[in-house]
């Protein structure tokens, strides 16, 4: 087994998932706004450490993907965040692209940029304590898109990203989101989901990535937000699973989905469906930002000096993921 795919393994093994806290200060702080928290490095810092401390972390979280901010702050005990979050048991990781830019020559779309200067970002990284890292390339649907171009640039991007971090010793998380967001069906997001985690995979391949030492994370197949014809949880999983058997090699160790705007009872009871059904050789679990946190955001603004009852709050969602990630979860355990 390489160190690579033994890091990716202690990511996502026995249920345990990833907490996605990468938002940027520009996300950050619209989600801190949204609940009348101010913006400050110390506001968004104390928030993800009352999550890093929690005994969700322990139990549940096997990566914690960070932001640049984050990881050069120290916390409230005078420790790294990476050691506060490798003392729980879990893998420090960082969101390493810079950001969606608007795509030359089809503007509606876009491209993840960071490569200039990456090599030596993921030096930095590594000696802070990252062993993961994450690039997220985003295509929305519509009547002529995601188009040729943003597939097979998107793709080139992930790959050249993916190379470096295995050449630097980290676990590349691989995020190609196809958007929720229009009226299509489940059945354009199927098709459009699986052409571009197919051109992703050319890309890796061409670009000689160990597909042993990655992890996938994509969306799974809905229908768009707006659409009347929405599919039920149980089709969910069946097209997700039957898109991801389709489209990713069988050496990839895992596939840790995003949330996506789905709601913390969706993202779970999806996944759920998802490890039931799964009739793959891939672990599946989740790699949520939103759908681990929005609970526990809106009880800490409340009172942002109530660690216990945040605390409380995230434990609960981190548990309800993991035993989903398991297929062990029920609706009945929500309210237990
Ligand atoms: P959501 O689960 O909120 O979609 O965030 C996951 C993520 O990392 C998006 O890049």
């Amino acid at each position: 087994m390489s160190e690579l795919n033994k890091i990716a393994l202690k990511i996502i093994s026995n249920g345990k998932g990833i907490l996605a806290a990468d938002e940027s200060n520009g996300t950050m702080t619209k989600r801190l706004e949204a609940v009348n928290v101010k913006s400050t490095p110390e506001n968004r810092l104390s928030f993800r450490e009352i999550l890093f401390s929690s005994d969700g972390m322990k139990d549940c979280i096997g990566g914690v993907i960070l932001y640049d901010e984050t990881i050069n702050q120290i916390s409230s005990s005078g420790e790294s965040i990476t050691n506060l979050i490798s003392s729980s048991g879990a893998v420090p990781g960082i969101k390493v692209d810079t950001g969606a830019k608007d795509l030359a020559n089809s503007t509606k779309e876009k491209v993840t940029e960071g490569l200039d200067g990456l090599r030596d970002r993921l030096k930095k990284y590594y000696d802070l304590g990252a062993r993961f890292t994450k690039w997220r390339g985003v295509y929305s649907i519509g009547e002529n898109y995601p188009s040729k171009l943003a597939i097979s640039s998107n793709a080139h991007a992930l790959a050249r990203y993916s190379a470096l971090v295995q050449e630097n010793g980290m676990v590349p998380i691989v995020e190609p989101e196809v958007l929720m967001n229009g009226n299509h069906s489940a059945e354009v997001c199927f098709n459009k989901t699986s052409e571009v985690i197919k051109k992703c995979f050319e890309e890796l391949i061409l670009h000689k990535v160990d597909l042993s030492g990655i992890i996938l994370k994509p969306n799974m197949i809905l229908s768009g937000n707006l659409s009347e014809n929405k599919i039920s949880s149980e089709e969910v999983s069946i097209k997700t699973l039957e898109c991801l058997k389709n489209c990713v090699p069988n050496e990839v160790p895992g596939i840790a989905f995003l949330s996506g705007g789905q709601s913390e009872i969706e993202a779970t009871e999806n996944l759920n469906l998802i490890n039931k059904n799964n009739n793959t050789n891939f672990i599946m679990t989740y790699s949520y930002g939103r759908a681990l946190q929005q609970s526990a955001l809106k009880v800490w603004s409340n009172d942002i000096k109530n660690v216990e009852a945040t605390q409380t709050t995230f434990n609960h969602r981190a548990k309800m993921c993991t035993l989903a990630a398991q297929g062990k979860w029920s609706s009945e355990l929500e309210n237990k």
